[in-house]
This record gives structure tokens, sequence and C-alpha cells, in this order.
């Protein structure tokens, strides 16, 4: 394939050698001549284990050229991909100057192009960019039509500084944000080579999985910096313990606890979290992160308040008040809390959970009712149907068949479904269904 490559600092220039390792023409294109003249002259303009071999054998191969005229580059080649940089603004804000200078380029080479070209932007982009910023000016420049004339992606680029030929090799997954098919089979015959997944998506998720994927590794960090901060100071090897904690695939490092819905509760996480916080503080040592974690758990749970009280309605019906499905446990339940906010806003509730019968619930938990919301007994109904067809707004936050069926078949045009644990297919549900944060 005949490729540009607009950026060549990390990502651009392991992709050039890359490319044109693997066969590929490939023209580079960079504001700063001192890379040009480099990569021209078989150097590597970035320090990466295996570049300056790999610099060395692709100018030999006759395959790479460079150019700093945009024009000159977009019409040598089917595909470019944009690699320049994305930098923080001094207020938090991504700094996309460099990126839009270069579509307005971009554009205007498009404008003289008679073949279509496939402009895949691979620069971490905040959600919407490619959408709302580049689209609009590739089209006014070019006077084409995204989809007709061209086709405008955007593949994250996963690879990381001191690995990323290794990683250029085996990325985790192949990801492509794209609205037409064309650039999707572009892509797919650039990279579908590649030993791991290849997934085709909106434009938007692809520039959203970027962030989630470096956001989940700053978490993923500053949790084990954190867990070594607090046993250092309880004695204890936190080599030790991150170690055995990576050892569970089950529930530590899988897909477990890792879709969104409502806020946690139950009789653990709430108190052994409290009790961790309480034993850092005796200690001084500060947890910024694992003591911000109930107070963003509190405002999942007002979410659910606030969306309840702007609907308006009045008659408010819940289904499911324990703290998960499949168990009566109601201590530190958020759905419990929900209940309790609701019905000191003065609002009508019913409440259905055909695990929670008061009259047998014992110790800690009955304990916790009595003390808590000892008038939630008379709001209880053991009959869904009831509940279903007496309220305005059903808050649901319990998805077992049985529940969705109901649903699906009582619910009637008139009333809302809030939903807090992602019912699945919506479609055949009569009413107006508002997800959660979804
Ligand atoms: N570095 C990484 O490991 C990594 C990994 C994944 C994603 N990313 C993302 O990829 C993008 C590039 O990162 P990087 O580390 O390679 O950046 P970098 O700063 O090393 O390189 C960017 C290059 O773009 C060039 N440039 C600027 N304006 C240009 C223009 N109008 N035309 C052509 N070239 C221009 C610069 O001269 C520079 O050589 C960023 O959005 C970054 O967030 C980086």
């Amino acid at each position: 394939m005949n490729i540009s490559i607009f950026g060549l600092g990390y990502v651009g220039a392991v992709s050039l050698a890359c490319l044109a390792r693997d066969g590929h023409r490939v023209v580079g294109v960079d504001i700063d001549q001192a890379k040009l003249d480099l990569i021209a002259s078989g150097k590597t303009p970035v320090v990466e284990e295996g570049m300056v071999e790999l610099m060395a054998e692709t100018a030999g191969s006759g395959r790479v050229s460079v150019t700093r005229d945009v024009t000159e580059a977009v019409h040598a080649t089917d595909l470019s991909l944009v690699c320049v940089g994305t930098p923080s603004a001094a207020n938090g804000s991504q700094d996309q100057g460099a990126i839009v200078r270069l579509a307005h380029d971009m554009g205007a080479a498009l404008r003289t192009k008679r073949d279509g070209h496939v402009v895949v932007f691979r620069s971490t982009l905040v959600p919407g960019t490619v959408e709302e910023t580049l689209r609009p000016i590739l089209e006014r420049e070019s006077g084409k039509r995204d989809g007709v004339g061209f086709h405008a992606c955007f593949q994250p680029e996963f690879l990381r500084e001191g690995s990323s030929i290794r990683d250029y090799d085996k990325p985790p997954f192949t990801v492509v944000g794209a609205a037409a098919e064309a650039p999707v089979a572009a892509l797919k015959a650039l990279f579908g080579h590649l030993p791991c997944e290849f997934h085709a998506t909106s434009i938007r998720a692809a520039e959203m999985l970027k962030y989630c994927c470096n956001n989940f590794h700053a978490l993923k960090i500053a949790f084990a910096n954190e867990t070594a901060r607090l046993c250092e100071a309880l004695g204890v090897d936190p080599f030790e313990v991150m170690e055995l904690v990576c050892r569970d695939t089950q529930l530590n490092i899988s897909r477990a606890y890792l879709r969104p819905g409502f806020a946690f509760g139950g009789s653990c996480l709430p108190k052994d979290l409290r009790a961790t916080i309480y034993l850092a503080k005796m200690r001084d040592v500060e947890l910024p992160m694992l003591g911000g974690i109930l107070p963003s758990n509190r405002t999942h749970i007002e979410r659910a308040i606030a969306k309840v009280l702007e609907s308006g309605r009045k008659r408010i019906g819940m289904i499911g008040l324990s703290f998960k499905s499949g168990t009566d446990d109601l201590r530190e339940s958020p759905l419990v809390t929900l209940a309790e906010q609701l019905i000191g806003k003065g609002l009508q509730l019913l409440v259905y959970d055909p695990e929670v019968q008061l009259s047998r619930l014992l110790g800690a938990n009955r304990r916790f009712i009595e003390q808590h919301v000892p008038h939630i007994g008379s709001l209880m109904c053991d009959d869904l149907q009831d509940v279903i067809g007496e309220s305005d707004l059903l808050v649901v936050g319990m998805n077992d068949a049985h529940t969705v069926r109901m649903l699906k078949e009582r619910v009637q045009a008139n009333q809302i479904v809030l939903d807090l644990v992602n019912i699945g297919r919506r479609d055949d549900l009569r009413g107006r269904y508002i997800g959660l944060c979804w």
C-alpha cells in the first residue's frame, strides 16, 4: 500500500519503520526538517529499542521518502496516518493546534486529488474531535463529503515507548472507529495480519476507548502504589501482596466489576474501604485515590435520585432493594439509600424485592432495617404486577428474566422506566426508557 504518515515522533516514526519493513511504500511528513533529514539518511528521530537497525534497513529498501509538502504526500498515497502531537494546554485541555492546522492542509490537498483517500487519525483525541472538528475542516477545505470523496476514521494507538516495535507487532488489539465499511477494510488490509483481535466500532467509542485504557493503566499504578504506602506503614511486603492480588484472575484481574451499573454496597466493600482509610489516617498515610472511592459511589446514587426528581413523577415503584440480585442482604444497599432519599423528598414509594421478606430477616440485616428504614415494611409489596400498575416511574434495580419479562408485558406508554442495571433489549418496552448513565 502507499501510505503517508504525518508527524514523525514516537508513534509516527515507529509506524513508518515497521510499515516499510513490511513492504509498504511510506512517505513521512513532519514540520521538523531535522527529523526529515534523519529519516532520509536512514537514522531514527526517536530513541527506541530496535529503531537504529530498523531505520538503517528500511533506508536501503527504497520504500521510504520524506517531505514537508502535505499535498505531495496526500496525492502520492492512498491512506494517511495522522500521528501529530496532542499535548496538554496550560488549563489541562487538549491542545489541538497542530492537528487542526494539519487538517486544513490535508483538506486543501484532497480538493485537488482525483482518487479517494483514507485519513486515519491516530493521535489521541478527546471524544467528538473527529466528527465535530476535523471532519468539518476536511469537508470544507476539500469541497468533498466524508464517505464520498474521502473517508475519515480514528484508530487509537496502543504502543508504549521503550517497547514500541514489539507493541506494533503485537498490540493488545486493533480498534477502528469508522462511519463506513471502506476505511475498516483498508485498515484490515494493513493491520489484519497482526496476532490480535480486530474490532470495528463508532468513531466516538474509539476516541473514548483510548482515554479509558490510559486512565485504567493510571488507576492500576496508583492502586498498586497506594497499597504499597499502606503496606509499608503496616510492615507488610507490598510485592508479596500485589503478586497475590494478580494471581486471582477470577475476581481481580478479570472482567468482573467492570460493567457499568448502579452503585456498590453490601456488607463488605463500604465497611472495608472505611477501615482501610481509617488505618491510613492513624498512620499518616495519604490515600487520595482509595479515599475518593466512597464519595464517587455516593455521587452515583445521587445521580439516580436526581433522575427520579427530574422526571417530576410522584408515585415511584422500586424493583429491587437488596444490594445485589440473589441475596436478601440489605446492609448498606445503595437501593435502600435511594429509597430513604426518595421518601425524604416526599415521594410515594412501593418496593418489590422477592428475595427480601422482612418477616424472615434476622440478625445484623434486621437491625440494619430497624435502625435505618424502620418504615420500609409498609412499603414492601409481594406482587410485581401491583408495583408496576400503581407507579408512574419504575426504578429498576434487578435484571432477572422474570422482572424484565413483566416490565415488557405490563409497562404502559405513559410510564417511565429508570434502568439502574442495564436490562438489555429495550426496544420492545412500552413507556419512556431512561438509563442511569447511558
Ligand atoms: N508516545 C506514545 O507512546 C504514544 C502512544 C499512543 C498514542 N500516542 C499519541 O500519539 C500522538 C503522537 O504522539 P508522539 O509521542 O509520537 O508525539 P511527538 O511529540 O513525539 O511527535 C509529534 C510529531 O508531530 C509533528 N508535527 C506537529 N505538527 C505537525 C504538522 N502540522 N504536520 C506534520 N507533523 C507535525 C512534530 O514535529 C513531531 O515530530 C499523540 O496524540 C499521543 O497522545 C502516543
